[in-house]
């Protein structure tokens, strides 16, 4: 073994000499075990009882958790009572029994994290999932660290361009924002997500597939992304995935997001979808007997959304994570606990309307709905004087739109709704973004001004 690889394994905790506890309890997605002592969050490998786990370490070629040990026998421990600890598995419990022995494997999880990775598919261990080969990696980083400091938090004072008019023009985001996507099933979420994708001025782009079904990946990929991974890392954990990797999923993004930050890029975070990583730790803490509070979430959910959307930002003088993340919302419910905790949390909010999609309007983005909190910071005044009157414009139309319809509305008696409907449909125009069509973020500008200005 390389000399730098041990060092690498002492600088992480690795174990070089295991002392092995057992399984005492095998629960329906939970083991109990006991005979060590580990900390929560530390990683473990439950090795069957009568097969050796010498080999473990022994690898020699790669520090890589995933390739060192099969995923199917990780897991890690989420709580500890007296002597005895809770193991999630980051697969499944089928297979294994009590008396099966559990190793302490890495004080905490670290994933492999190299430029290789651009342009390649992973699973949240960092193990490649597509078809081009492994991946050689030779520096991990931790997944679970804390959010950046406030006082090494830099001003948000740039524009992060993404190349959809509407939200360039009306919702300017800044770099270092984290912004949500709220939308029902089927109305949008990834194809604006693709759309996002493709036109963001990033240097790095990171995608988290959380909770999808498993024939939606290399959809997203061929019909969202047009099969352009460049500069672009996608970690997927399916719904078929164990509620741990699909939480750690999201974790593990992050973390490889964080780390092209500290090389100093401008990375575009993007995440499909936090109510499904939600969901995760649901299952993980109503598994550990945790209360169940609203729609059946338990605490731990709510303490774990600002955990990770926290870890999105600019960091002063490095560089600048900008997150977007989707939240589903059940029946267009915006009040939902997890819709509600990712808006106090998030720098801005894009709500789609499935209203818009049944008129035909793509991106259906609700405009008079949705807000970016920063805008005023990052934008010219001349700008933020045409958003405030299209939305101005915009509003009177929604709220007139029946009169208007039946005729009931005669020309002349609001100066304001004449010139409201006279430029209705360049409004709605200029809403409507196809979706392989790409608006640099001037134009985007130029545009709004030319329809607040006619
Ligand atoms: N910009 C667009 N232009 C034209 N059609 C669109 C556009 N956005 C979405 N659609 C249509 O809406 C359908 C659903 O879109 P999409 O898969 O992006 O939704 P979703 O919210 O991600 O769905 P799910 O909740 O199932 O993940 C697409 O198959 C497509 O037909
Ligand atoms: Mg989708």
């Amino acid at each position: 073994m390389p000399l730098s690889h041990i060092k690498e394994k002492l600088k992480h905790n690795m174990n070089l000499s295991p002392s092995y506890g057992q399984l005492i309890k095998v629960m329906q997605n939970m083991f109990v075990a006991d005979g060590v002592k580990p900390s929560v969050g530390d990683i473990v490998k439950i090795i069957p009882s009568g097969q050796s786990g010498q080999n473990l370490n022994d690898d020699d070629e790669v520090q890589n958790l995933g390739s060192l040990c099969d995923a199917k026998s990780l897991g890690m421990v989420i709580a500890i009572e007296g002597e005895k600890f809770f193991i999630s598995p980051f697969s499944f419990v089928e297979g294994h029994k009590c008396g099966d022995r559990v190793e302490i494997l890495n004080h905490g999880l670290n994933i492999p994290v190299s430029e290789a990775m651009l342009g390649r598919v992973i699973n949240p261990l960092g193990e490649p999932i597509d078809d081009k080969g492994s991946l050689q990696t030779y520096t991990s980083t931790p997944l679970m660290r804390s959010p950046l400091s406030a006082l090494k938090r830099g001003l948000i004072d740039e524009v992060f361009e993404v190349g959809v008019k509407s939200i360039d023009s009306i919702l300017t985001c800044g770099k270092g924002q984290k912004m949500g996507i709220f939308a029902g099933s089927g109305v949008g979420k990834s194809t604006l997500m693709g759309m996002i994708v493709r036109g963001a001025k990033a240097h790095i782009k990171v995608i988290a597939l959380i909770g999808e079904r498993g024939r939606e990946v290399p959809e997203f990929i061929y019909k969202n992304l047009n099969n352009d991974l460049t500069n672009t890392i996608l970690v997927v954990a399916t719904s078929d995935d164990s509620p741990l990797m699909r939480k750690y999923g999201a974790f593990s993004a992050m973390a490889i997001a964080e780390y092209f930050k500290s090389l100093g890029n401008d990375v575009l975070f993007i995440m499909d979808s936090v109510t499904r990583f939600a969901m995760a730790q649901r299952e993980i803490g109503l598994a550990l007997g945790e209360p169940p509070t609203s729609k059946g979430y338990p605490p731990s959910v709510l303490t774990l959304l600002p955990q990770l959307m926290e870890r999105a930002g600019k960091e002063d003088g490095v560089g600048s994570i900008t997150a977007f993340f989707t939240v589903l919302v059940e029946g267009d419910d915006l009040s939902d606990p997890i819709a509600d905790q990712s808006r106090s949390i998030l720098d801005g909010h894009i709500v789609l309307n499935r209203d818009l999609t049944d008129m035909g309007i793509y991106p259906p983005i609700n405009i008079l709905n949705s807000a970016s909190r920063i805008i005023n910071d990052i934008i010219s005044p001349e700008h933020l004087g045409y958003v405030r009157k299209f939305r101005r414009l915009y509003s009177l139309i929604k709220e007139n739109e029946v009169l208007i319809r039946i005729g009931a509305y005669q020309r002349g008696a609001d100066i304001e709704l004449d010139e409201a409907i006279n430029k209705r449909t360049a409004m709605e125009a200029f809403l409507k973004q196809e979706i392989d069509e790409k608006w640099d973020f001037q134009r985007s500008l130029d545009e709004l001004c030319r329809i607040m200005q006619e």
